[in-house]
C-alpha cells in the first residue's frame, strides 16, 4: 500500500487486525488513532515499532486533523460498537459514533485524504422481512447505535458528492476472531462464548437462542477493507461485509462445544432490547465490485479463535 495509512480504532479488535493486514500488504508504517477506551496497546504489541500511535479521541477535531495530516487512506473503525450500550448510555455512544465520525470525514476532506473506508454496520437493516439482506433494501435501524452507524454512511456519501472525498462504507456483520475483548457485558457474543468455554462457565443466551447472525471471521473483513481502499469506481458506495451464512446462537454454542470438547449447558435470559432477530449478508455486490469472497467457514473461524483464546488465557494466567 502506498502513502500514509491511518486506522482509527487501530488498537481495537478489528482495527489491530487491520493494522497487521496493512503491514503485511507492504506498508512500512501505519498511523493509529485510538483513545484506548476499549482498545489496548497490547493488541499491537509485536507490531508496535511500525505503528505511529496517537492517543487521540475522535471527538477532538483538531487532534484528528493533526494525526491525519498528509494521509492517503483513512480506515475509520473507531466507535463504541454496542447496540445495548447505545440504549443504556446513549450520549457517549452518539458523541463518538455520530459526531466523531463527522470529525473524521471533515478532517479527511480538509487534509486532502484520497479515500476513507468506513466501518458501517449491518444493524442499519433492522428487521427486514427478506433474507439475505441486500444493500438496495431500505434501512430500518431499530437502536440508537444502528442510527448512528447509518448516519456515518450518509455522511460518507455526502462527503463524496460535496467534498470530492472518496468514501466506501462496509456494513460489518458480527465480526469475531482473536483479540475480541470478552471483559464487558457489552462484548460481542462470540468473545463471551470463548470465555465461557475456556473458563468452563455457562454463557447466557438472551432469548430462546433462535436469533441468527452472519458471523464473519475477522481476516475476511480485513481482506475486504484492503480491497475497498483501492477498488476503482466504488466511491460513495455501501457494501455488505459478511460471510453470507447465518447461524442461530444455539447452533454456534453447540458447534463451539464440539470443537472444544466440552459440554456446558447454556443459561437463558430474556431477549435483549434493540436486538435484530435475523441477520445474513448478500455478498454479491462485494464479490462483484471489491473482488472478495469470504474464505473462512464458521468452523474454521471458531477453531482459529478458540486457539487464540486458549493461548491468551494461558499467557495471562502464567503472567498473573
Ligand atoms: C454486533 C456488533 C456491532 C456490529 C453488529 C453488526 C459487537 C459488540 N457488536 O452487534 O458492532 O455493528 O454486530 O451486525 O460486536 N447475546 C447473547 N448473550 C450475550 C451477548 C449477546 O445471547 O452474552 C446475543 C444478543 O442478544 C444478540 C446476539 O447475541 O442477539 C449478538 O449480540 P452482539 O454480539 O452484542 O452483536 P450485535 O448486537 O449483533
Amino acid at each position: 500500500m502506498k502513502g500514509k495509512i491511518v486506522v482509527t480504532g487501530g488498537a481495537g479488535f478489528i482495527g489491530s487486525a487491520l493494522v497487521r493486514a496493512v503491514l503485511n500488504a507492504g506498508a512500512e508504517h501505519v498511523t493509529v488513532i485510538d483513545n484506548l477506551l476499549s482498545g489496548t496497546e497490547k493488541n499491537l504489541a509485536e507490531v508496535g515499532s511500525r505503528v505511529d500511535f496517537h492517543n487521540t479521541d475522535i471527538r477532538d477535531l483538531d487532534a484528528v486533523k493533526q494525526a491525519i495530516a498528509g494521509a492517503d487512506t483513512v480506515f475509520h473503525l473507531a466507535a463504541i460498537p454496542s447496540v445495548p450500550k447505545s440504549i443504556d448510555d446513549p450520549i457517549p455512544s452518539h458523541d463518538v459514533n455520530a459526531n466523531g465520525t463527522f470529525n473524521v470525514y471533515l478532517a479527511a476532506a480538509q487534509s486532502g485524504v484520497r479515500r476513507v473506508v468506513y466501518a458501517a454496520s449491518s444493524s442499519a437493516y433492522g428487521d427486514t422481512k427478506v433474507l439475505p439482506k441486500v444493500e438496495t433494501m431500505a434501512p430500518m435501524p431499530k437502536s440508537p447505535y444502528a442510527v448512528q452507524k447509518l448516519l456515518g454512511e450518509h455522511y460518507a456519501a455526502a462527503f463524496h458528492s460535496c467534498f470530492q472525498l472518496e468514501t466506501v462504507s462496509l456494513r460489518f456483520f458480527n465480526v469475531y476472531g482473536p483479540r475480541q475483548d470478552p471483559s464487558s457485558a457489552y462484548s460481542g457474543v462470540l468473545s463471551l462464548f470463548m470465555k465461557s468455554v475456556v473458563s468452563g462457565n455457562a454463557p447466557t443466551i438472551f432469548g430462546d437462542g433462535g436469533v441468527t447472525r452472519d458471523f464473519t471471521y475477522v481476516e475476511d473483513v480485513t481482506a475486504l477493507l484492503l480491497k475497498a481502499a483501492s477498488a476503482p469506481g466504488v466511491s460513495g458506495n455501501v457494501y455488505n461485509a459478511g460471510n453470507g451464512n447465518r447461524y442461530t446462537l444455539n447452533e454456534v454454542w453447540d458447534t463451539l462445544q464440539k470443537i472444544a470438547g466440552v459440554r456446558i449447558p447454556a443459561s437463558y435470559g430474556p431477549p435483549r432490547a434493540g436486538d435484530v432477530r435475523d441477520s445474513q449478508a448478500d455478498t454479491t455486490a462485494a464479490v462483484r465490485d471489491l473482488k472478495h469472497s469470504p474464505t473462512f467457514t464458521l468452523e474454521q473461524g471458531l477453531r482459529l479463535t478458540l486457539d487464540w483464546y486458549r493461548k491468551d488465557l494461558a499467557t495471562t494466567s502464567a503472567a498473573g
